[in-house]
């Protein structure tokens, strides 16, 4: 069959999310993907991969230092780097298949290759013209070059090179000091490589809550990764297994180097759409490269749509996915929408760090009145217990009637308790409904509502 109510190109988060829902709600629906497997970035080689191989370095990381502490005595394992992989890729392979069996259970046909829009209502697949009501484009992002620094995933690798390094550097040089590079960095160093991560501004994770980020970084340095802040990388020179790393810290203008055996060029991502015929169709595009979308994702083009990493906002798979739900009620009929204001972000390191809504530094610019209730993790039992106890929660709430504005978390799940403060924002919820609300003990969740119960008259275990 060739002709489709819609069709998307792109299966990553956005992409496979909307074509399921789409076929939910009755639509024909087809998913073009030019990889070998569904699932995008984010499956292929960006959150599950580097997630399964933070999880397993963070074992290690707990045998080698809490281990004895709990009176399990005896060697720490050693890393097999090749089985790693090996157990990485097997987790890859889970979640792509898992979404082959979604798409043959909801009737989604999967188009495989690469598709081309040679005008409104049709795709091309190879020789294939299909035609759609509505095409969406879910081409979802590539990571972004950086002057005088070339990548040959080997030596210097951007994160699709660095889920698959041949063996352990002894010293890694990240440039960039964001989500990538230091989850990336957390690993390696975890494996024991020497990491030095050199960032342009003079803080790391930008957009973060900086009272989050300090702490941040203040434990990133005491699991024994470098920061080099304030620097910005000129070139790198590389041969088949060293690198030179030349800088210029912005203080003063002066040059520095560093010598590695790998670079993980880590300077965030921008749009892919290349191939696509956009710009022959007369699609609007940002400075960005971002595809230009109305509230409802429409183009400037009737009939074309665009979500994810494509368009405008936060990089993120759930936003992503949120955006590919959206637009598949909004072709049937229904209302979609996305509260872009409750969007959480995670960093999942160890600590995980984890955030939602207004930062303290976006209230003080709009001159909003607000309070703060932090809470540490050291007063919660269970973070104790678990060697857990590096960290806080801190949840900003409006001082005249307080409505939470956001809470940023650095500690242990961080990036699973952030959610029952974006449920309880969602509900419009003040912080004294948290702080009213029973929570099981011992939990780490506890801290959480500690924190809301800061925001009145006071946390009980501080
Ligand atoms: P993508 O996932 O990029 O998918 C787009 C798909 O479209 C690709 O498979 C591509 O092959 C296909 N495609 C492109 N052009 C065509 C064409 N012309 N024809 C056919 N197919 C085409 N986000 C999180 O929220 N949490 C995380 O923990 C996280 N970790 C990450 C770790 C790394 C290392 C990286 C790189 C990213 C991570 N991200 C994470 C970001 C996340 O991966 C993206 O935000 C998300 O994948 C965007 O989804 P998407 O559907 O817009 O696009
Ligand atoms: P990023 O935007 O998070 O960080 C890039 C960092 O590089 C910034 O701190 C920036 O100041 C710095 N930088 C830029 N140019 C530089 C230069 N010349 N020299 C030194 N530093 C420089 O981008 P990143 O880490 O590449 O991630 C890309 C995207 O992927 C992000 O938008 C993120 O949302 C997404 N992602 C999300 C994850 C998660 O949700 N856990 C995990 C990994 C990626």
């Amino acid at each position: 069959m060739s002709s489709y109510d819609v069709i998307i190109i792109g299966s990553g988060p956005g992409g496979y999310v909307s074509a399921i829902r789409c076929a939910q709600l009755g639509l024909k629906t087809a998913c073009v993907e030019g990889r070998d497997t569904l699932g995008g970035t984010c499956l292929n080689v960006g959150c599950i991969p580097s997630k399964a191989l933070l999880h397993a370095t963070h074992m290690l990381h707990e045998a080698e230092h809490n281990f004895s502490a709990m009176g399990l005595k005896g060697k720490s394992p050693s890393v097999d780097w090749t089985a790693m992989k090996a157990y990485k890729d097997d987790v890859i392979g889970q979640n792509t298949k898992g979404i082959e069996f979604l798409f043959k259970k909801n009737k989604v046909d999967w188009i495989k290759g690469w598709a081309t829009i040679p005008e409104a209502g049709k795709v091309k697949v190879g020789d294939t013209v299909y035609d759609a009501k509505h095409i969406i484009i879910a081409t979802g992002s590539e990571s972004a070059t950086l002057k005088g620094v070339e990548v040959d995933e080997k030596t210097v690798v951007t994160s699709t090179g660095a889920l698959e390094l041949g063996k352990i550097p002894k010293k890694l040089v990240v440039i960039g000091a964001g989500v990538i590079g230091l989850e990336m960095g957390s690993v390696y160093a975890r494996l024991g490589a020497e990491v030095t991560v050199v960032e342009f501004l003079d803080h790391i994770t930008p957009g973060l809550d900086k009272d989050l980020a300090k702490t941040f970084q203040r434990t990133l340095t005491k699991q024994g990764l470098n920061f080099i802040l304030g620097a910005a990388v000129q070139s790198v020179d590389a041969s088949k297994s060293k690198a030179k790393v030349h800088y210029k810290l912005r203080k003063d203008d002066s040059e520095h180097e560093l010598d590695c055996d790998t670079v993980l060029v880590a300077t965030g991502r921008k749009p892919f759409t290349d191939g696509l015929g956009l710009d022959a169709l007369g699609v609007e595009m940002s400075p960005r490269g971002q595809v230009k979308t109305d509230g409802h994702y429409a183009t400037n083009i009737k009939g074309i749509y665009a979500i994810g990493d494509a368009i405008d906002g936060p990089m993120l798979a759930h936003k992503a996915e949120d955006e590919g739900m959206a637009i598949a009620e909004i072709l049937a009929g229904q209302a979609g929408h996305v509260n872009y204001g409750i969007i959480p972000g995670v960093i999942y390191t160890h600590p995980e760090c984890a955030s939602v809504g207004q930062t303290e530094e976006q209230l003080k610019e709009q001159g909003i009145a607000y309070k703060v209730g932090k809470f540490s993790f050291m007063g919660n039992g269970r973070a104790k217990a678990n060697f857990a106890g590096d960290g806080f929660v801190k949840i900003l709430a409006d001082k005249a009637t307080d409505r939470i504005l956001g809470a940023h978390i650095i500690g242990p799940m961080a990036g699973d308790l952030i959610h029952e403060v974006c449920v309880a924002m969602e509900f419009g919820a003040a912080a004294e409904d948290l702080a009213r609300t029973c929570h099981a003990h011992p939990t780490y969740s506890e801290a959480v509502r500690e924190a809301a119960l800061a925001c009145g008259d006071g946390a009980i275990h501080a």
